[in-house]
């Protein structure tokens, strides 16, 4: 339930400390996303908030899979490319591979596809429900080197409640 009064990651309130952000923003995703049956009203209040939590962010969103692409769903950002086929760019290594993709410097990484001139690094995590591939979470930083480990595991752990709330209602 979406409490404006509440203290939360994406309002302002910043724990110390990256773990203990993503902690908190992955507990806070999680009661913001419950009881609501609709896929696009959830991924859409994920990505404002995954937005607005984590600083030095210019793109945060989805892309789904339909078919044999990755489409275009619910973000915060400039608009984006809307169909990435799977094995192209960031999101389409990701999805294939089904493991999170860091890329310090999007210039350094062949076949990054650019979305936003301002990007400069990029994470990737895949969302996965048992042998299914629905999507990828994509973040974009205007910063190199924006994410590191913390951030990749900080970002699966965002996807786990994502997906335990996605996982049976995105349309295939
Ligand atoms: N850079 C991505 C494309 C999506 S945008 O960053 C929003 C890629 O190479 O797959």
């Amino acid at each position: 339930m979406h409490d404006p009064e509440k203290a939360t990651p994406w309002s302002g309130h910043r724990p110390v400390g990256k773990a203990a952000l993503y902690d908190e923003l992955a507990q806070e995703l999680d009661g913001l996303l419950a009881g609501e049956p609709d896929a696009v009203a959830t991924a859409a209040n994920a990505a404002a908030a995954i937005y607005h939590a984590l600083p030095a962010l210019n793109w945060a969103g989805f892309y789904f899979l339909r078919g044999d692409e990755l489409v275009l769903g619910p973000f915060q950002g400039r608009p984006a490319c809307v169909r990435i086929p799977l094995g192209k760019g960031v999101c389409g290594t990701a999805a294939v591979q089904r493991r999170p993709v860091l890329v310090a410097d999007v210039a350094a990484f062949p076949g990054h596809i650019a979305c936003d001139t301002a990007s400069r690094s990029e994470l990737v995590v895949p969302l996965v429900v048992g042998e299914a591939l629905l999507g990828v979470l994509d973040l974009d930083s205007p910063l190199v080197a924006r994410f590191d480990a913390v951030d990749q595991a900080g970002c699966e752990q965002l996807a786990t409640v994502i997906v335990r709330h996605l996982g049976g209602m995105v349309a295939r």
